[in-house]
């Protein structure tokens, strides 16, 4: 069936000398693709502007839409809390994602069910992360799970053969300032539903140690 979703992505609404505060005042008026009419707000990165690390995840939950902000329910908690056994301050952090409404299908109790967005709600939204990046001009990304992988490397990107190895930013993804590593790792909600918790917790740490290490 024809797709008659419009989607012109986010470029048009992104500032075009952009700061912090810009993009959080215009990212809500986004059109760039339909995620924006069934979600409460649009939730752009936050931390430090000068943050040596930048880690992308892939969409505001339940919790970050009715919060404006990124990470702050169960998966946010223990990214906190990995970030810290790494030996990274999570407040040195700038966090955002891949997608900046929240997309959501039916419900569960009181929570919306997160659903992951498409392909072409992440080639949409990409403007705003280049955006965060060239205003953030990271020294080092980490990308949380497959959304975030595939934001940045494309779709034919798998965290499994990638996790916890230094690589490089793609030379085909043009920002004013290119990070000097990016490490991939799982997102952290795949731990919080894993019946392996601790063991991948673990794993999960030993990913962002690397990125650690690799910070000035
Ligand atoms: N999961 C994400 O990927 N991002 C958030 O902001 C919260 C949960
Ligand atoms: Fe714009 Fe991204 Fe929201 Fe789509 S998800 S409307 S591209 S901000």
């Amino acid at each position: 069936m024809a797709d008659t979703v419009s989607r012109p992505g986010a470029q048009e609404w992104v500032p075009s000398r952009p700061t912090l505060p810009r993009l959080r005042s215009a990212v809500d008026d986004c059109r760039g693709c339909e995620l924006y009419a069934d979600a409460t707000q649009a939730v752009l990165g936050d931390g430090p502007d000068d943050a040596p690390l930048l880690v992308v995840g892939e969409q505001p939950g339940d919790k970050e839409d009715l919060a404006g902000e990124p990470f702050v329910g169960p998966a946010g908690k223990l990214l906190d809390k990995a970030l810290e056994s790494a030996g990274i301050a999570p407040e040195s952090v700038f966090r955002t994602n891949a997608v900046k409404h929240f997309r959501h299908e039916g419900t569960r109790g009181k929570q919306r069910i997160h659903k992951t967005p498409g392909r072409a709600h992440v080639v949409a939204c990409q403007p705003w992360l280049l955006a965060e990046l060239s205003v953030v001009r990271p020294v080092g990304v980490v990308l949380l799970g497959a959304t975030a992988g595939q934001a940045v490397y494309g779709s034919s990107f798998r965290v499994g053969a990638s996790r916890g190895t230094r690589m490089e930013w793609p030379s085909s993804l043009e920002i004013a300032a290119t990070p000097e590593w990016v490490v991939p790792t799982v997102h952290p909600s795949s731990i919080l539903r894993s019946r392996q918790r601790d063991a991948d917790l673990e794993a999960f740490v030993a990913d962002l140690r690397v990125a650690a290490s690799l910070l000035p």
